[in-house]
């Protein structure tokens, strides 16, 4: 049996209040039309049919070509929508799954069992539906004497006893896909809204005599369509929440979960602990038995085993086993760091690659850099890597002391084993195991210091007269 899914998502969401189209929100880290995608797919229907009107090419660009669009130019409702894909889906035979693109925590087990239910049932549609004790807002299921189902009524068109109903529609469908759209032909718009609701399909069928199922969504969070930023909201903490649990479920300390923020796509081995403030975002990937936080955050960052990090902002950084990041470190893209490596507090790194058991400790950048291995960059150490126009590479060999405050005017080679005295300014390359100094000599004036204190008094003491 072939599975399609058509994906609503033409819809502005003026309640968002917002320049973005609405179904590009994210939740956790992904647009809510990629979750409700990755649930379809999760659930193997091998064409995915989305929907598209408001803000389609912002749409279109972020979901690629991994799916089949439908433009609908004019929003006449959820109903009208669906038909806008008529001439893609029209012959095919098959069920249809019809899901909204605002519903992101739908899980794609969810989707397999609605499917399932249908198909054992042999059913023109199923229903997924959730019990709400406030089901404000959302369509209402109306059943018969028999318990069967009956219509969905919207909330705008219900009476008073159908507004007690709470068994609403959570927006998502199985269908018979020839069944679907014949029915959708007889869809009209005389409701509250004036628009063409898909909701009408269900009691087209019924009276047409094909039976309807329901599948009552165990977890009413699933159901949560958002409209507004409060639904936003609200999503975004139960997907937290249920992508934490998964994590706890695999072995992971969390803290505070409450204060641990983890997009949905990223990875983290067991034995480590998130402190509160941590933030994992994009496709970060995180080792076992490591530390992170608090106050943290990762971004596209691979993390190793063992590694300890804490109040640090790392972007598209490579962080090696055992590694001890931080407090205070920022490192940017481009950013690998071997085994074993330190990088301390006010430290900035882009664009480099730092060999094992090299240590930056302290106040330093080191930007367009190859370090080698077992090397000391001292306090206050810095690569000038940029000249106002051009970027310049700084290499450093193994074993290499660069003291404080040493200034390295790349491009510039300093060789294995070299020596570099503190408050130096390389503007050549060093040789391997050579000493490089490049400062002015001290000069010590004795007794000098009482003299300089009386003329800065004088001089004091003539202004103020
Ligand atoms: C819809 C359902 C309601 C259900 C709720 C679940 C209808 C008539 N009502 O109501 O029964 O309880 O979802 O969340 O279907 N869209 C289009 N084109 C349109 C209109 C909407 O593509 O012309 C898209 C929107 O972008 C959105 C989805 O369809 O992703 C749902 O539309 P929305 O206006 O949010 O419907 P609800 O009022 O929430
Ligand atoms: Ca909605």
């Amino acid at each position: 049996m072939k599975k399609m899914a058509i994906v609503l998502a033409a819809g502005q969401g003026k309640r968002m209040k917002s320049k973005l189209y609405k179904v590009l929100h994210s939740v956790c880290g992904t647009p809510m039309v990629g979750h409700v995608l990755n649930a379809v797919h999760g659930a193997s229907c091998e064409r995915s049919i989305v929907i598209v009107g408001h803000g389609a090419e912002a749409v279109k660009s972020v979901l690629g070509g991994s799916v089949e669009y439908a433009l609908q130019s004019e929003q006449l409702g959820t109903g009208h929508a669906v038909m806008q894909a008529k001439p893609l889906l029209a012959d095919e035979e098959g069920v249809t799954i019809v899901i909204c693109g605002d519903t992101p925590l739908i899980r794609k087990e969810t989707v397999e069992s609605m499917i399932e239910l249908h198909v054992q049932q042999g059913v023109a549609a199923t229903i997924l539906t959730a019990q709400l004790p406030e089901p404000s807002g959302y369509g209402r299921i109306v059943r018969g004497t028999d318990n069967g189902v009956l219509r969905i009524v919207e909330h705008k068109d219900c009476s008073p006893e159908e507004a007690e109903i709470n068994e609403i529609n959570t927006g998502t469908y199985c269908f018979d896909n020839r069944k679907l759209f014949q029915a959708l032909e007889k869809v009209t718009n005389t409701n509250a809204q004036g628009e063409y609701y898909l909701t009408d399909v269900i009691g087209i069928l019924q009276r047409e005599g094909d039976a309807i199922a329901a599948y009552l969504v165990e977890d009413s969070a699933e159901s949560i369509g958002v409209n507004d930023r409060i639904a936003l909201g609200e999503a975004e903490r139960l997907m937290r929440r249920r992508i934490n649990v998964g994590h706890q479920i695999n072995g992971v300390t969390l803290i505070d979960a409450e204060q641990t923020y983890i997009d949905v796509n990223v990875t983290i081995g067991s034995d480590t602990i998130l402190y509160p403030g941590t933030v994992l975002r994009g496709q970060t990937s995180i080792g076992s038995s490591c530390i992170i936080g608090p106050s943290t955050e990762l971004a596209d960052t691979v993390v190793g085993d063992g590694v300890s990090i804490r109040q640090t902002v790392a972007e598209g950084a490579e962080i090696g086993n055992e590694c001890i990041v931080g407090p205070f470190a920022y490192l940017r893209p481009g950013t690998k760091l071997g085994s074993q490596v330190k990088v301390g507090d006010f430290v900035e790194i882009k664009n480099a690659v730092i060999g094992d058991y090299s240590k930056v400790p302290h106040l330093s950048y080191v930007g367009d850099a190859i370090v080698g291995s077992n090397v000391n960059i001292g306090c206050g150490a810095i690569t000038a890597n940029y000249d106002g126009y051009n970027k310049s590479i700084t290499e450093i060999g193994d074993n290499v002391f660069i003291g404080s405050n040493v200034n390295l005017i790349a491009p510039v080679k300093v060789g294995n084993g070299a020596y570099i005295v503190a408050g130096s300014t390389i503007t050549h390359n060093v040789a391997d195991n050579d000493v490089a100094i490049a400062r002015e000599r001290q000069v010590n004036k004795p007794g000098y210091a009482d003299k300089l204190r009386k003329q800065a008094r004088a001089k004091k003491d003539k202004e103020t007269e």
